[in-house]
Parts: C-alpha cells; sequence; structure tokens
C-alpha cells in the first residue's frame, strides 16, 4: 500500500495529486479526517470538492473507500454523492464505508462552536465540521459508527449521547443541541444505511493480497498531525502515515512509497504559528494568484516562503519517499523568490523545527532568483529547476511530479512524461 499526504498546513494539493495518479491503484483510500478536509479536482473544465470521499472516484475501475479513521457526518456525505451523482458519476458502485467509521452528529458541531467561541482569541480556527468533539467521543469510548446503524436500540443510543453532549453544552452555558437539523441528520443516516459498508482491514487484506495496488489517501498535513502538529493548532487525529496504518486496518510492513504533497510556497488556514508568514503586500501577492481561499470555508489562507525545516521535519516523521512539488505556477513572475534553510533560535541557528515555534525564533532565508513563466508545456525554466533541485538536495528526497496548473492535465512527471 502507498500512501500520499500533505506535508505541511494543509490544502497542498492531494485531491489533484490522487486524481492524477488514481489509474495506477485499484483501491483509494481515505484514512483520518472529516468533512474538515476539501479536496478539489479540475478537469474538462469542471471543478470538484471532495470532503469525506476519497479523490479516485472520477475513475472508472477505482474502489473508493472511507476508512475507519475518518468521521463521517451524513448529512455531508449525502450532498457529496448528490453532487457527484449529478454530473453523471456512479459513485454507489465505486464507494465503501468502514463499519468502524465514527458518525459527526449535529450536536459535536455545536460542541465544536461552543469550545471555540469559548477559547476567545485563542480559538484553533476550526473549519467546525465537530471534529475534535466526535474524535473526543471516540477516545472517550461514547461514538456512535456506521456499522451501528444497523443496531435495533441506534435511536436509543443516540438520544443518549446527544444527552450527553446537552450536559457539556449547558457547561458551556449554551443550552440544547440543535434540534433543527436533527431531522435532516436522521434522515441522512437513514439513507447512509443504503450504501455499501466493509470491515475495511479484511477488504484491504484481502486486496492487497490480491495483487491490488491501494493508495491510501490522506487528509490535512502533517503540521496539523494531533501529536506532531503545532499543537494545540492542529486537528483531532494522526494525518502522517502512520495514520494510515491505524486509520485503514493496514500493517506498518505493508507500505511502500510515501509521497509528499508540498507547495512551492506554504499557506496556513486558521490560527497557530506559521514561521515563514508573509503579511505583506508579497502575501497578498501570494493568496490573490494562487487563489488561496480555503475549498471548505472560503476562508483566506495566511501565506509565506517554503519552509525547509518544517519540510524536513515531514520527510521524517512520515518517511517520504517522493515529493510532488505543487503550484510554482502561482511564483511565475516574482524576481527573487525566497526559502527559510534554518531558524535562528536566540544565538543559534537550527535546521530543525524546534518544540515551540509561536515565538522567538527567526526564518533565516536564502533568496533564489524567480522564473518569469512556467507552465507544463514544454521545458521547465532553468532558475525553476534550480528551485527543486535546490529543495531535493535539502530534504534528500525526489522531487517526482511538479504540478503547474490546477488541471488534471497540468503535470509534469519527472521522468518526462505529461499526464492524460
Ligand atoms: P487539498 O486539500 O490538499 O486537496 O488541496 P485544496 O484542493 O484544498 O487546495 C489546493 C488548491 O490549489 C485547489 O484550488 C486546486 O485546484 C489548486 N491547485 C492544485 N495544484 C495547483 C497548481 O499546480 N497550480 C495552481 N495554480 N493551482 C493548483
Ligand atoms: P485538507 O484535507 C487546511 C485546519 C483548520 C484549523 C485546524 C483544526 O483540505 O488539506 P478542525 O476543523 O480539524 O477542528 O480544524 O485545522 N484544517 C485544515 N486546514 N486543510 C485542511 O484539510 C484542514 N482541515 C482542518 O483550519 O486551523
Ligand atoms: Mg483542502
Amino acid at each position: 500500500m502507498d500512501v500520499l499526504l500533505g506535508a505541511q498546513w494543509g490544502d497542498e494539493g492531494k485531491g489533484k495529486v490522487v486524481d492524477v495518479i488514481a489509474p495506477r491503484y485499484e483501491v483509494i483510500a481515505r484514512f483520518q479526517g472529516g468533512p474538515n478536509a476539501g479536496h478539489t479536482l479540475i478537469f474538462e473544465g469542471r471543478k470538484h470538492v471532495l470532503h469525506t470521499i476519497p479523490s479516485g472516484v472520477f475513475r472508472e475501475g477505482t474502489m473508493n473507500l472511507v476508512g475507519n479513521g475518518v468521521v463521517v457526518d451524513p448529512v455531508i456525505f449525502l450532498k457529496e454523492v448528490r453532487a457527484l451523482e449529478a454530473v453523471g458519476v456512479d459513485v454507489r458502485s465505486r464507494l465503501m464505508i468502514s463499519r468502524r467509521a465514527h458518525l459527526i452528529l449535529p450536536s459535536h458541531r455545536a460542541l465544536d462552536a461552543a469550545s471555540e467561541a469559548d477559547k476567545g482569541k485563542a480559538k484553533i480556527g476550526s473549519t467546525l465540521k465537530g471534529i475534535g468533539p466526535t474524535y473526543m467521543d471516540k477516545t472517550g469510548r461514547n461514538g456512535l459508527r456506521v456499522g451501528d446503524l444497523s443496531l435495533p436500540d441506534f435511536k436509543e443510543r443516540y438520544a443518549t449521547l446527544v444527552r450527553k453532549h446537552e450536559r457539556l453544552l449547558s457547561l458551556y452555558g449554551r443550552s440544547d443541541a440543535p434540534k433543527e437539523t436533527e431531522e435532516e441528520w436522521l434522515d441522512a443516516v437513514q439513507q447512509l444505511r443504503g450504501f455499501n459498508t466493509v470491515d475495511c482491514e479484511h477488504y484491504l487484506d484481502e486486496a492487497l493480497r490480491a495483487g491490488k495496488n491501494v493508495l491510501a489517501e490522506g487528509a490535512q498535513g502533517t503540521l496539523l498531525d494531533i501529536d506532531f502538529g503545532t499543537y494545540p493548532f492542529v486537528t483531532s487525529s494522526n494525518t502522517i502515515s502512520a495514520g494510515a496504518c491505524t486509520g485503514l486496518g493496514v500493517a506498518p510492513n505493508r507500505i511502500g512509497s510515501v509521497t509528499g504533497i508540498f507547495k512551492a510556497y506554504c499557506t496556513r488556514v486558521g490560527s497557530g504559528p506559521f514561521p515563514t508568514e508573509l503579511e505583506d503586500a508579497t502575501g497578498e501577492h501570494i493568496r490573490k494568484a494562487g487563489h488561496e481561499f480555503g475549498s471548505t470555508t472560503g476562508r483566506p489562507r495566511r501565506c509565506g516562503w517554503l519552509d525547509l525545516p518544517a519540510l524536513r521535519y515531514a520527510v521524517m516523521v512520515n518517511g517520504i519517499t517522493e515529493l510532488a512539488m505543487m503550484k510554482a505556477d502561482v511564483l511565475n513572475g516574482m524576481d527573487i523568490v525566497r526559502v527559510c534553510t534554518h531558524y535562528r533560535v536566540g544565538n543559534t541557528t537550527v535546521d530543525r523545527m524546534p518544540y515551540d515555534i509561536t515565538s522567538g525564533i527567526e526564518p533565516v532565508y536564502v533568496d533564489m532568483p524567480g522564473w518569469s513563466s512556467a507552465t507544463s508545456e514544454g521545458e521547465l525554466p532553468a532558475e525553476l529547476v534550480r528551485y527543486i533541485e535546490t529543495i531535493e538536495a535539502a530534504v534528500d528526497v525526489p522531487i517526482t511530479l511538479v504540478s503547474l496548473g490546477p488541471d488534471r492535465k497540468e503535470t509534469i512527471l519527472r521522468e518526462g512524461t505529461h499526464v492524460q
């Protein structure tokens, strides 16, 4: 099983790359996160944004699996299914959901909002999809799972959990769970029963034994990982490659290549430290040129220069064997492109991410000549080739894919072939 994941703070372009390489795989499996994710795919003049459904869904002959590590909001899931069916995608025959995946309730969303409001200025900047509270109920052993939908007492279990949430909401000074969305949720749950469910650990074991190629698709990014990200400004799951094992039930010795997706610069949405952030006209320029607005929430993304200590960290904790560099076209026409190679901490210079990057660290940059115009047609400009080679040397991993536009076709596999 190969793994593909974000090497920065999310939104690196995972959806695009999964869609590009999906024909090499029989199964694409999401292993964590939920509708906080927004994975964008663009081809044949149309844009699609996926939140829960794996990004192989447009490829005929590819099975898409929502793993046990994912949290599913039935309402959002059904909206996604309907949007896909409206453009003629036969979702139901290409999709399976793990029975062990946990359900997001409307009251989880209410708790997410209450927790964020309570934090005030210190808020995480959550997407407010109920992700944190749902994973809290999972680890607290209170959660409802997709497999529970077939239990005769599902409704009572649901009511018990909602009552618990109401008690928690009252601690936040909020009186009740949102009744107006309950009916819609219960209706969506009823429809969810019609989808194929599976014990994904057995399904994948059989697929791998039969010699099928499986790709695990990550959501969010390494620096949003609950253990190794910029805690507490992180999401509530393990976004790193180890998460693919626990989120799908696949043993570590079955992992093959690990592809890390990164932008030629950095972005982050929501709160939290971001050492190379540009709060100036250059940052604004990158945001405009890169259309850096959230795929899920529409919020403007914070933009900054590429951070090599952070990328090296991602290579290390994930065991990244190859890298895909996205959006170098966004930097077209800049005279100078800066890269952070080290941090200055007090009087010392370090090349790894310190425990705390909230304050007292200063990025050390090298300036590189920019490129006028990089497209997926023809030769790459010499300056961009130098940029790529500098990164490869700094992190000691090859960049095997370069993306120079949002469309499926605007992709270069570095052996020299274009994607059809
Ligand atoms: P994901 O969450 O990692 O799948 O990434 P998102 O879809 O949230 O954000 C990536 C954004 O960049 C989307 O709007 C893509 O259409 C766009 N995109 C992906 N690759 C490229 C690229 O190489 N160049 C440009 N200009 N846009 C890209
Ligand atoms: P994809 O898969 C970028 C961020 C939120 C917030 C923090 C916690 O599209 O790359 P949560 O809703 O999980 O409680 O939010 O994590 N975040 C993302 N940022 N891309 C994502 O997903 C994200 N999912 C969550 O902005 O800072
Ligand atoms: Mg995204």
